[in-house]
């Protein structure tokens, strides 16, 4: 029973991340990518962006916005920011490049998250 559940929620987690991708590919994909060593985008590369650095892309030159806001301390990307952000650039860090681009619905957040946290 317990096993059942247990492989029950991986398996959901899994549909999740999967749906995840494909949020990913209509929305985000255009401007960035999460594989490691994919070339130069319009936007950051979020390979590992959960846990990294606000702003953390050595790669990439960001707004004077993110470049402020990853300076603060403790100014790393976790879940519950992540959301934050999708749900609304602008509000978060204003001046942002990627104000316009945010995720209206909560549950397409979400997988997104999910899909980000399992690409590192
Ligand atoms: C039209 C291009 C574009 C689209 C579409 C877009 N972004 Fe962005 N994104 C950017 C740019 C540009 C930045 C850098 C913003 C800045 O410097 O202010 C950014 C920054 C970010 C960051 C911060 C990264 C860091 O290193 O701190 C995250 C996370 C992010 N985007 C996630 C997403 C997700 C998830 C989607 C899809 C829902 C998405 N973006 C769609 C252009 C885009």
């Amino acid at each position: 029973m317990i096993r059942g559940l247990v492989l029950l929620l991986a398996l959901h987690g899994a549909a999740l991340a999967q749906e995840g991708r494909a949020v990913f590919e209509n929305h985000c994909a255009s401007c960035h990518a999460v594989d490691r060593d994919a070339p130069e985008q319009a936007g950051p590369n979020l390979a590992g962006v959960i846990g990294r650095r606000i702003g953390g892309d050595p790669a990439f030159g960001y707004s004077p916005a993110l470049d402020q806001a990853g300076k603060q301390a403790g100014a790393v990307w976790d879940r519950d920011r992540l959301l934050r952000f999708l749900a609304d650039p602008e509000e978060m860090f204003p001046g942002t490049w990627m104000g316009a681009n945010f995720l209206a619905d909560a549950a397409d957040r979400a997988a997104v998250a999910d899909y980000l946290q399992s690409a590192r």
